[in-house]
């Protein structure tokens, strides 16, 4: 197990488009996975893709219980997704406040599709199939995008509404 550096934006390697993982239930794949959690949870994370520590894989994990990042955020459970594809259900939107452990210190307002469905595969290559709404459809399109080399710096709503969380957090900005 060990905690591995979070590439930071700017790094180009955030910017790749990442490739399917092909061989699945092997020691490196379960030693990937375990540092990717630890690494997630050192950083108060509520998501991490593999890109992201420099591997170039359609990897991602999330899961949010409490934690000091998002503290009324809803519970999403503790899932590894790989290879993952989604589909948008219906038009409803939901915008939030997001964060990235690779923008560390930072804020931008990002409205997204909420109601989606969305596919891919664990560790032992079984399907997970899930219908998701709100932050939780939140939480995976951010990391699905990881993987397509897209930082939620580019999908900001308006790119004033966007700083460091600590002044973000002084005007008030965060609670509208
Ligand atoms: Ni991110």
């Amino acid at each position: 197990m060990a905690v591995h550096p979070i590439l930071r934006i700017g790094d180009p390697r955030l910017r790749r488009v990442a490739e399917p993982v092909t061989e699945f239930a092997t020691d490196s794949l379960h030693t990937l996975i375990s540092d990717m959690f630890e690494t997630m949870h050192a950083a108060d994370g509520a998501g991490l893709a593999a890109p992201q520590i420099g591997i170039n894989l359609r990897l991602m994990i999330f899961g949010v219980e409490a934690t000091p990042r998002y503290p009324d955020a809803e519970a999403v459970p503790k899932t590894v997704l790989i290879n993952p594809g989604y589909e948008v259900l219906s038009d409803a939107t939901a915008g939030m406040w997001e964060g990235c452990l690779s923008v560390p210190g930072m804020r931008g307002y990002v409205t997204r599709s909420s109601h989606i469905r969305y596919w891919g595969f664990d560790v032992n290559g079984e399907r997970i199939e899930r219908e998701t709404n709100g932050y939780h459809s939140i939480v995976f399109l951010h990391e699905y995008d990881h993987l397509d080399g897209i930082l939620y710096t580019d999908r900001l709503d308006d790119s004033r509404r966007f700083g460091f969380t600590e002044e973000l957090a002084m005007s008030g900005a965060l609670e509208t």
